[in-house]
């Protein structure tokens, strides 16, 4: 086995600012409602003519120039995404053209909900690991406002677009510790896409509530899962695994849930009221939840304004339809 790491982040969100005071006018609800209730304020939203793989395409470059390496260098793309249209061919294989990506290049999309990053991440740490390639691209972009129904206050004060990325490398040191990759199947039916009036992909539908107490639950789990993969660790351990951790970066589907499952954290561990609280990265308050692009879009907004420094042990942790969920452990 070899040792994978991130060696650079890059980042983009479209610059059109959806606010909450702009969606009182479209449906029933209210800045106060959608603060209190999620955490979020605004969300950008895609111009027309961007998409999934433009929005991907300016966070790739990013990452690029980030990590210091040549495009060429790319040996493989994986793509996290929701939103290709048409389904396929895939988003990557676009964003590989537009880019001049070397020709043989290998490329796909993972389709995981909003988990859709962490498990095109783990991939791409196989990848190098098992030492198939020592370069790869990882990317989670969507354009959620594509598929987001602006009828529906249930949803559409949640949702926005942006893309992230990393370049992962076969590094000297261990960088990237291990991921852990989670399902629940029978679930698929609280989080789905339902037409209306018979048009596209149709638009997001969920049974909140449920999606929530899920979310809560399985962000705690994934987090021990990969704390501790095998599951033998006694509480006294795991919380001394969880103290190592310098900072989680969760899906930012809901600033409640968010710290809802940091309250489950401390009740678990018995950890000091606000340790697990205070690792938390939150950005939702600007952004609201892109799906795949947030955990990497928060990795490097983090990384870029010093709330993340090289060094840091760090937890990306996510839900999404499907139901999935997946965590990745990573010494930045
Ligand atoms: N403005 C005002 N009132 C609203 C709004 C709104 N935007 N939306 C819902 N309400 C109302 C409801 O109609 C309900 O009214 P009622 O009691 O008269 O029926 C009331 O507010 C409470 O509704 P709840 O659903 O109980 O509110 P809750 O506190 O659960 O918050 C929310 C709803 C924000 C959707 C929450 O459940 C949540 O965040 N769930 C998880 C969502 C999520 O993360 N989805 C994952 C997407 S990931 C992916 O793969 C795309």
């Amino acid at each position: 086995m070899y040792h994978a790491g991130i060696i650079g982040t890059g980042s983009y969100i479209p610059e059109r600012i959806l606010t909450n005071h702009h969606l009182k006018e479209m449906v029933d609800t209210s800045d106060k409602w959608i603060v209190e209730r999620t955490g979020i304020r605004e969300r950008r939203i895609a111009a027309e003519d961007e998409t999934n793989v433009t929005m991907g395409v300016k966070a790739l470059e990013r990452a690029i120039e980030n990590s210091g390496i040549h495009r060429e260098d790319i040996e493989s793309l994986v793509v996290g995404t929701n939103t290709t249209e048409p389904v396929w061919p895939s988003a990557g294989g676009h964003m590989a053209n537009i880019m001049g990506l070397r020709k043989d290049l290998p490329f796909f999309d993972v389709q995981a909900g909003c988990t859709g990053f962490n498990f095109a991440f783990s991939i791409g740490e196989m990848f190098i690991k098992g030492g198939q390639y020592r370069t790869v691209a990882v990317v989670g972009t969507d354009k959620l406002s594509a598929i987001t129904d602006y009828e529906d206050r249930n949803t559409c004060v949640l949702f926005g677009d942006g893309a992230g990325a990393v370049i992962l490398k076969r590094t000297p040191h261990e960088g990237i510790v291990r991921s852990h990759l989670g399902g629940n199947a029978k679930s698929r039916d609280l989080l789905l896409l339902l037409k209306k009036g018979g048009a596209g992909n149709g638009y997001i539908w969920m049974e909140g509530r449920k999606v929530y107490t899920f979310a809560r639950r399985a962000m705690v789990e994934s987090c021990f899962r990969v704390l501790d993969p095998s599951g033998t660790a006694g509480k006294k351990e795991l919380r001394a695994l969880f103290e190592q951790v310098t900072k989680i970066i969760p899906h930012q589907a809901n600033a409640r849930i968010i710290m809802g499952a940091a309250e489950e954290l401390e009740t678990r561990l018995e950890l000091p009221p606000g340790e697990a609280k205070n690792k938390m990265i939150v950005t939702i308050e600007q952004y609201g939840n892109n799906s795949t692009a947030s955990i990497p879009l928060a990795l490097d907004i983090s990384l870029r304004t010093g709330k993340i420094k090289k060094g840091d042990l760090v937890i990306m942790v996510g839900f999404g339809a499907g139901l999935t969920y997946a965590a990745n452990l990573v010494r930045l």
